[in-house]
């Protein structure tokens, strides 16, 4: 049986990557030791997720192991050698990370380049995948002229009509202390696979989304706005009018491109990887989908001072990924991610 590990098992993009590859009959092991409950507190708790895939899979084994123990993780790997290493523990959260600059660092940097090498040192050939963000653009996108609409802003520029490719640059912009301890790890995972052949991939995430989000203000944009209605909570809209935009992606969409890559691997690569601009939205379209299905109106208060760095609009350029795996596509488009998340709010 073909092993694979996974770290940030008990994650939103983890737990779904383990039973994707549980389903394609991989033995899976996961590491994580629910640091989010730690930078979160109990609502960013992911151990009823754990919990979950404890009970759902026979062939799951957990690894309760920090990602910032280097010996730990070296010896661990060593004994491993697993097939395939997919890479999401990380600190997630662009506006938290101001206030643990340490743990955000040597968790999303530090923790990175343990994993990296352990890999080196213990199955070089093995897939290393890495789930990379946005962020690492820091606010340059900010920086591409805007049309207003009624609901929401967009690209002025036709170069940027199918969003934002990955030649775009990551120098030279505020990326905040999350961006930059992301783009720290981004480049080391493409420097290991440049500099020693190792067949890496760096995915830059967009709003990665999904029914196994533990949403919290800070992170898990769509999942915590689902919360917040449901439960009649005020969710504050920070700046730019409630018109910025972000493209969302299932998890299971993204489970099944890593899947793709792992079928044919290549050396160094790095792509965008959101729901690109058909299942983009602006938080104001985002309130009236939810409305329209749970029947609540979202309470709101505006907040005149947008996030630190934060974007304005931003959607992937998913052509790269498309032409390189064209087997590969969106399967679960906007409406569908977010009735899924308002029946798994209603039932967990
Ligand atoms: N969710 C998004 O919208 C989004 C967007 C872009 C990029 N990403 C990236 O995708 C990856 C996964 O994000 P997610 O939304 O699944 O996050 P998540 O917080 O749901 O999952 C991360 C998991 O890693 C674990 N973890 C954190 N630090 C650890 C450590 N030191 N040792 C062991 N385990 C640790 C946490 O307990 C958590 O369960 C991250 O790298 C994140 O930066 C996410």
């Amino acid at each position: 049986m073909k092993t694979i590990l996974v770290t940030g098992s008990a994650g939103l993009i983890g737990s779904e990557v383990c039973g994707f590859f549980h389903c394609q009959g991989y033995e899976v092991h996961g590491v994580d030791n629910n640091q989010r409950a730690v930078f979160f507190g109990p609502q960013g708790d992911t151990r009823w997720n754990l919990a979950r895939l404890q009970k759902e899979m026979h062939h799951y084994v957990h690894h309760e192991l920090d990602i910032r123990d280097r010996q730990g993780i070296l010896d661990f790997l060593a004994t491993l050698r697993p097939a395939v290493i997919v890479h999401t523990a990380a600190q997630p959260s662009h506006d938290r990370a101001a206030a643990i600059p340490f743990d955000d660092f040597d968790t999303n940097a530090v923790g990175t380049l343990n994993i990296l090498e352990a890999a080196r040192r213990a199955c070089p050939e093995s897939p290393f995948i890495h789930m990379s963000t946005n962020k690492v653009y820091g606010d340059l996108p900010n920086t591409i002229g805007l049309k207003e609409l009624p609901t929401r802003w967009d690209y002025d520029d036709p170069s940027f009509a199918n969003g934002i490719p990955e030649s775009f640059s990551i120098d030279q912009s505020k990326h905040s202390l999350f961006g930059a301890s992301k783009v720290a790890g981004d480049v080391m995972v493409q420097e290991y696979g440049r500099y020693f052949g190792m067949p890496t991939c760096c995915l830059r995430g967009g709003c990665l989304t999904g029914p196994n989000h533990t949403g919290v203000e800070l992170h898990g944009f769509l999942s915590y706005l689902i919360k917040c209605n449901l439960e009649g909570r005020e969710y504050k809209i920070f700046g730019y009018k409630g018109k910025q935009v972000r493209d969302n992606i299932h998890s299971e969409d993204v489970a099944r491109f890593m899947f793709a890559f792992v079928q044919k691997p290549r050396v160094a690569e790095v792509y965008n990887l959101g729901g690109g601009k058909d299942n983009s939205c602006s938080i104001h379209e985002a309130f009236a989908m939810v409305e329209k299905l749970t029947g609540k109106k979202q309470v709101s208060v505006y907040v005149d001072q947008p996030r630190s760095g934060d974007h304005i609009c931003y959607y992937s350029d998913l052509r790269k990924m498309k032409t390189h795996y064209p087997n590969w596509d969106i399967t679960i488009s906007l409406p569908q991610i977010v009735e899924e998340i308002v029946l798994a709010q209603h039932t967990r």
